[in-house]
């Protein structure tokens, strides 16, 4: 078994929140998903491909591989139990269980064989690894040779400016919050380097608009406000927490034309991924 001290509290984090995980990025993961697959264009010619869905939080790109390729199998693997059993409802839903294995297991720890998956994704996933190095070189050890490996995070986040806001208003005079694992994964240059150290020579970096779309100003301020209350962790009150919504969708109201893009009703935040395409060649 992976040893799962240096991520129980995250895999709680994730645990408690894995229904409401969709609503809570507001569609961009699958978004993101949908341009890694057509940067996958080599795949239709392999026969029954095996993919790799690593990190696979609640299963849309096992949902979208298997919906692209009928005779595709795929290994989806997450750290947190909540969201593998998302992924298990999803299967038997779709009547998929003898095209899917699920396992609860550590990114940085792969428990498949060397040279086993035709491609893999990790979409979101690796920043949140304890060691990403380490976690780049299992994405690499257990995709065949030619196989290719997307890995992606977040390089533009409108997010952070609106918890500025939130954070002024809560907390006026305080230091904007700073998250440095954003910051640091933001730059092209983060992910380049962990899939180089990770084996991978030959790597593409694609910069890509993943749309955050909420339904109206409740259901966005419902998604922003869950991140938020994690963002601030310990650093905030239970007080100043239980303030965050509220504050939240006035400062979506009284400033909205800053952050917003409306659109047929919806409400729409501007957010940019990498998408890295690595090949594996020996
Ligand atoms: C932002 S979510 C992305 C989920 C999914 N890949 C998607 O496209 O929506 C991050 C996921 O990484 C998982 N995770 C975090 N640390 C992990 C680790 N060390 N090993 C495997 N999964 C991990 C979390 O449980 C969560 O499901």
């Amino acid at each position: 078994m992976a040893d799962k001290s240096d991520v129980s509290p995250l895999c709680d984090h994730f645990n408690a929140q894995a229904s409401t995980y969709e609503r809570r990025l507001g569609g961009s993961p699958r978004r993101a998903i949908s341009h890694a697959l057509d940067l996958l264009p080599g795949l239709s010619s392999t026969r029954a491909p095996i993919l790799l869905d690593n990190a696979c939080g609640p299963g849309f790109a096992t949902e979208a591989f298997l919906e692209a390729y009928p005779d595709a199998h795929v290994y989806a693997a997450d750290v947190t139990p909540g969201m593998i059993s998302l992924v298990d409802r999803l299967v038997a839903s779709k009547g998929w269980n003898d095209r899917v294995k699920t396992d609860v297991m550590d990114g940085v720890n792969l428990h498949y064989p060397n040279d086993m998956f035709d491609a893999s994704i990790t979409n979101f996933g690796i920043f949140f690894f304890s060691d990403p190095d380490m976690g780049a070189r299992e994405i690499f050890r257990t995709l065949k040779t030619g196989g290719k490996a997307i890995v992606t995070c977040w390089k533009d986040m409108t997010l952070l400016p609106i918890l500025h806001a939130v954070q002024a208003i809560i907390k006026p005079g305080s230091v904007p919050i700073v998250l440095r694992g954003l910051d640091i994964w933001a730059q092209k240059e983060t992910m380049e380097m962990t899939l180089k150290r990770g084996g991978f020579s030959f790597l593409e970096m694609h910069e890509q608009e993943v749309m955050w779309w909420n339904q109206g100003i409740d259901e966005a301020a419902k998604g922003l406000a869950d991140n938020f209350v994690n963002m601030v962790g310990d650093q905030w009150s239970d007080e100043e927490k239980n303030g965050i919504l509220g504050v939240t969708e006035q400062v979506l109201k009284d400033q909205g034309e800053k952050f917003i893009v409306e659109s047929e009703g919806m409400i729409g935040f501007q957010m940019v991924a990498w998408i890295a395409v690595a090949t594996k060649i020996p």
